[in-house]
């Protein structure tokens, strides 16, 4: 394990020769002037400080040290003498990490496989820019290209910028709303509060004393004055996530603080302005739930002046995205350090078994399928068999490809089936159908004398032998079996 660059700051052969152990390239400082010097021009991945410096001179190097050098980690190398006392004061002043002896050759080395690991990640940070459509996007991490996506951001931009309060922010679950709901937060007023109350989590009287506070005695166990969130959110936003959920008299009560833009606390007297961006989110079609009578058609008129629309991700406005998604959660996720970075994208089976699924849980049953796939991948590259879709999940509403057809749920049936797809799909090339499904090819091979996949009787007895290039995989609903 190596790094690029590094410099050491010592005149110590000892410090010296553990950094020409790890760097390819090591150069010297003698003194902090020479130290600054040196690290702007070489921009090295680590610094080796003598522990002689002191604190003080790790401080006064991070004061000096210009914007792109004070980002290289400085590790500190004691003398395995009784100074373990000044570990903390160094990294107090600013360095990433103390070793107690220039012998401890392992524990630098655990030192370097972290800084490897961070560098990786804020490596990856600038690169994740690619998923957003615009700054706004990218402000709120909200990855996309499709026509959907775009005409969403474009709504909440308009919204933003306009005076309109109250907000509707409408889709199914996992698609997005609460990242829309922060994204106008962020475009109207960045530097104030954002506070979120689900109303379906809270029965009737608390939610009433969270949104609004209570006074002290209003009720049985109301021992103390309690400020609500309306107070609380002051000129920020508050979110009412799953609004149909609020119970009828309470929907009353918001309508009137959205009219008078002022409230009282339960049992108080004195008004209490209101000057919240009031955000509400639905995950049901609100027009349904008036239409039901369980909700009030005053306040949804009032809340549906221009609502922002969230698509659902299996819908044609917005399946593209899924492909980007897919790449983003995979280079973003952090649910297993060791592989980051590792994997590096996913094959082409895998994408097009995502691009099947109709995705009830939307956006955010797509990133945990994402991250159970890293962590049952082995290879560099996600394969169908990582992708686990659980079977739950599988919509009602259907194209006739995907699995809740399938009659026969057999994992060996599924697997024969795709690896004579990818077979057929590659014109029967092993080497291409293996890197297809993300096996090695002496797997392949030994799966096809097993399952006896034959070309001619595959063809002959094919469901799928009219699509000729048009291969379909669908999403297994069990990891298959490590190869
Ligand atoms: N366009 C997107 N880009 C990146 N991540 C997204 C996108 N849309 C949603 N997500 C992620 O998916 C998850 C669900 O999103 P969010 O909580 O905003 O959905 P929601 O519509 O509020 O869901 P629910 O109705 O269940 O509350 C979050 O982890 C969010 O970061
Ligand atoms: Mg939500």
């Amino acid at each position: 394990m190596s790094l690029r660059r590094i410099v050491v700051v010592s005149k110590d052969p000892e410090v010296q020769q553990l950094a020409q152990e790890y760097g390819q390239e090591v150069f010297g400082a003698d003194n902090l002037a020479d130290a600054l010097d040196v690290v702007q021009t070489v921009n090295p991945d680590l610094m080796l400080f003598d522990h002689r410096f002191g604190p003080r001179h790790i401080h006064e190097f991070r004061n000096r040290a210009d914007k792109n050098s004070i980002d290289v980690p400085i590790v500190v190398v004691g003398d395995g003498d009784n100074n373990n006392d000044l570990s903390t004061e160094f990294i107090q002043t600013g360095a990433y990490d103390y070793l107690k002896s220039r012998q401890d050759y392992a524990q630098l080395e655990q030192i370097i496989n972290r800084i490897k690991i961070k560098s990786k990640i804020s490596h990856s940070e600038q690169t994740t820019r690619r998923f957003f459509a615009e700054d706004l996007a990218d402000s709120v991490s909200m990855v996309g290209c499709s026509k959907a996506i775009l005409n969403t951001l474009k709504m909440i931009k308009l919204v933003a910028a306009s005076r309109c309060n109250p907000i509707l922010i409408v889709g199914e679950t996992g698609t997005g709303k609460e990242l829309a709901a922060k994204a106008i937060h962020t475009l109207r007023h960045p530097n104030e509060q954002f506070v979120a109350v689900n109303c379906a989590a809270l029965t009737a009287n608390l939610l009433e004393s969270e949104l609004f506070g209570h006074v002290k005695g209003s009720f049985t166990g109301a021992d103390r004055e309690k400020t609500g969130l309306m107070e609380l959110a002051q000129s920020g936003t508050l979110l009412l996530d799953e609004i149909s959920e609020m119970p009828i008299n309470l929907q009353a009560k918001l309508l009137r603080v959205l009219q008078e833009k002022s409230f009282r606390k339960v049992g108080g007297i004195k008004n209490i302005a209101c000057s919240a961006t009031i955000i509400a989110s639905s995950n049901r079609d609100l027009n349904n739930e008036v239409k039901a009578n369980r909700f009030r058609r005053d306040l949804y008129y009032r809340l549906n002046i221009s609502p922002v629309t969230l698509a659902p991700l299996r819908s044609q406005e917005r399946r593209q995205d899924i492909r980007l998604l897919a790449q983003y959660f995979l280079e973003t996720s952090i649910i297993c350090p060791q592989k980051c970075g590792k994997i590096t994208s996913l094959t082409e089976l895998a994408i097009e078994a995502l691009e099947r699924h109709d995705w009830p849980g939307n956006v955010r049953e797509l990133s945990n399928v994402i991250e159970r796939a890293i962590l049952l991948e082995t290879t560099d590259k996600i394969g169908l068999n990582a992708i686990y879709i659980d079977p739950t999940q599988w919509s009602e509403v259907s194209d006739g490809l995907t699995p809740k057809h399938i009659k026969d749920f057999s994992l060996a049936k599924a697997e024969r089936e795709l690896i004579a797809r990818a077979l057929q799909k590659t014109g029967w090339q092993k080497t291409r159908a293996a890197a297809l499904l993300g096996i090695t090819r002496a797997t392949l091979y030994a799966k096809v004398k097993q399952y006896d996949i034959e070309k001619d009787s595959y063809i002959a007895n094919s469901p799928v032998k009219q699509e000729q290039n048009e291969v379909s995989a669908s999403p297994l609903s069990q990891p298959a079996a490590a190869p």
